[in-house]
């Protein structure tokens, strides 16, 4: 959390805020209202495109991760904050706060924990369950922990650093000559 709080922001605004979560019927709350939506959306509301994308990254309805992981951090962007008695619009409040949830990404990576990257939705009830002020919105929720011994993860290829690095003006070599490891993506939406 030090890490993250040190991230640059919006002119040092720091619109962000976030929630330690390790109460197990507030996790228990936060799964069920997740995976009823998720419900939804796997059930018919998400475009065809993007069940084939979840399909390709594993992801599905159920959200066991929001109670097996011991600690949930849940991240909420301030639109705005009071400061001095006077409610002040925050500066670039989505690059600051994405820039905080980074800093605390690579900290955990570095301190040996394994952490995953949740978007809430719908994200208001985010801000209810846990009683936030309504000029915070919820961000991400980031589960997090030690990985557990047998775990397994997919194994997936990154674009080359080549694909999405151009130094100056130069126009970009073709993809098909620079990938080394190449990347199946399914179909877009
Ligand atoms: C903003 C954001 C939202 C994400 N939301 C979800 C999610 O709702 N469910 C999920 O299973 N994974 C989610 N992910 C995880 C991505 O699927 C994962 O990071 C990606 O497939 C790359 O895998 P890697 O992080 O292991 O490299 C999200 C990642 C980001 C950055």
């Amino acid at each position: 959390m030090a890490a993250a709080n040190t991230a640059p922001s919006g002119a040092n605004s720091q619109p962000w805020h976030f929630v330690a979560i390790d109460d197990m019927d507030v996790k228990r709350e936060i799964r069920t209202v997740a995976e009823k939506e998720d419900e939804l959306n796997y059930g018919g509301r998400m475009p065809a495109g993007w069940r084939a994308t979840m399909k390709y990254v594993g992801a599905g309805p159920g959200k066991l991760f929001l109670e097996s992981a011991p600690w949930l951090m849940a991240v909420f962007r301030l639109n705005w904050q009071a400061v001095n008695g006077q409610r002040l619009k925050t500066f670039f409040p989505i690059e600051s706060v994405g820039l905080a949830c980074g800093f605390f990404l690579v900290a955990c990576h570095m301190a040996g924990l394994a952490t995953m990257v949740h978007a809430p939705n719908p994200n208001r009830l985010l801000g209810r369950i846990l009683n936030r002020p309504s000029n915070e919105v919820p961000f991400l929720l980031i589960p997090v922990g030690y990985p557990a011994e047998d775990c397994q993860v997919p194994h997936l290829a990154k674009k080359a650093v080549d694909q999405v690095l151009t130094w100056n003006r130069r126009s970009r070599p073709l993809p098909q000559q620079r990938i080394k490891e190449p990347v199946h993506l399914p179909a877009q939406p």
